[in-house]
């Protein structure tokens, strides 16, 4: 076999995949150890040919999966692999650019300050910031906080109690310290709470995980000016939705941050990995984190984006991110967007107007908090008897000590009727509990 003919089967196993991707159970209906129970224990002496990846691939590994890319799939933040993304991370593969320094992939370097820009451009954002491509929100913000500390001398990092995990996990790899703002009555930071003693930075939410809440960022910015601390926004999910003109208004104040992060992979149709990085601040970026050792050294006169993070080599994520942006223009985005926000909101209605269901939280976006009425066991008995289905996958969250199940539309197949079967199955397994 050629790499032709093996690529040709390769596509021909990925367009089957996404067509029948709407027939698999959504949750993997497998238990701990059962992939690797089928697996050889030992690799193979001599090379097989590639055929034999792609039967394994029906045969013992898609069983196991969960469909991220299933329209049924409800739970965490749900995304979209678009078919340009697949395409381009076959692209990124083959070229195999390594952006060390802006002479090992001139391309890259340049392409990815490129689409940054672009982005910058699509979600509304000043002019004139310096963006870049990390592989997660986690980095992002880690980077973040790695630039703050080193600009401000502060030591301690806070954000709301409702901010992601990744905040006290940048704080704890830095040794820093944690201080948990409180949230008002609707999950949002209470700026009246704020405490900026010894602070390298604030970090804002806008779409928190548990309920997408949106923290007052103009209050936030306005504290952080006046004590002097690094204000940097986490919108990780939400921000994509910005390229929405009628949603911007979640975003006031963000132009005043000195970083803000926005990941692709999670509402912009683009496959894992690609979080965007950007700075007001790219001389504290590049003071925290530029370090050349000899055999870097070279006279070229460019960006070398190593100097914006932890990672010296990078991959060609800017050409997936490209990809989606030139494949579907901001109205294909904004489509997307708009589509997922009228589908939650039709499955917010249906469960206000259901006598013994109740929302638990407000409705920014594309995700609804809601509970059955009944004790928290009831509602964990609920989640596991409706994702046992297969039919759909939600998750959960505490909100207020209250066990609360989420059902996020954030994938791109998913359909008015997808939304409607959720509801049956919820309602349906609510009955037979
Ligand atoms: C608001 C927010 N920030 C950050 C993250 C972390 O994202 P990543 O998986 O890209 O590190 C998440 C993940 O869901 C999130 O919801």
């Amino acid at each position: 076999m050629t790499f032709r003919e093996d690529g040709q089967a390769a596509l021909e196993w990925a367009a089957r995949y996404l067509e029948r991707v709407g027939d698999y159970p959504v949750l993997a209906q497998v238990a701990p150890g059962d992939v690797r129970s089928k697996l050889p224990p030992s690799p193979p002496e001599e090379g097989e040919p590639f055929a034999n990846v792609l039967r394994d691939l029906d045969e013992v590994l898609l069983p196991a999966m969960t469909h991220w890319q299933s329209p049924r799939f409800f739970a965490y933040f749900a995304n979209t692999a678009s078919e340009p993304g697949i395409l381009a991370e076959l692209l990124i593969a083959a070229t195999n650019q390594n952006g060390i320094l802006w002479r090992t992939s001139p391309v890259l370097t340049e392409l990815e300050l490129h689409v940054a820009d672009w982005a910058a451009q699509l979600l509304g954002l000043p002019r004139g910031w310096h963006g870049h491509i990390e592989d997660s929100a986690s980095t992002s913000t880690f980077s973040a906080v790695v630039a703050a500390r080193h600009a401000t001398g502060g030591r301690v990092v806070v954000c709301s109690e409702h901010a992601h995990s990744s905040v006290e996990k940048a704080a704890r790899m830095l040794g820093l310290e944690v201080r948990k703002v409180p949230v008002d009555g609707e999950f949002r930071l209470r700026p009246d709470a704020l405490d900026l003693t010894d602070a390298c930075c604030v970090v804002a939410t806008v779409g928190t995980t548990s309920t997408t809440s949106v923290d007052p960022v103009p209050a936030i910015a306005a504290a952080c000016r006046d004590a002097g601390v690094w204000f940097h926004v986490d919108a990780a999910y939400a921000g994509s939705a910005m390229v929405c003109p009628e949603l911007r208004w979640a975003f006031d104040g963000v132009d005043r941050a000195d970083s803000l992060v926005v990941n692709p992979h999670k509402w912009l149709l683009t496959p894992m990995d690609c979080s965007l990085l950007w700075t007001s601040r790219p001389v504290d970026f590049r003071a925290a984190f530029s370090l050349v050792p000899e055999y870097l050294r070279t006279a070229d006169a460019a960006d070398s984006l190593g100097a914006y993070g932890p990672a010296l080599g990078r991959r060609f994520r800017a050409l997936k991110l490209w990809a989606v942006l030139r494949c579907y223009g901001r109205t294909g985005l904004q489509a997307m967007i708009r589509e997922h926000v009228r589908l939650a909101e039709l499955f917010e209605g249906w469960v206000r107007d259901e006598p013994g269901w109740e929302l638990s939280a407000p409705r920014p976006f594309s995700v609804v908090c809601f509970r059955r009425e009944g004790t928290d066991e009831d509602s964990e008995r609920l989640l596991g008897a409706v994702n046992s289905t297969g039919e759909i996958f939600i998750s959960h969250t505490k909100l207020h000590d209250r066990y609360v199940l989420r059902l996020a539309v954030g994938n791109e197949r998913t359909t008015e009727a997808d939304v409607q079967r959720a509801w049956d199955v919820l309602r349906r397994e609510a009955a037979a509990l």
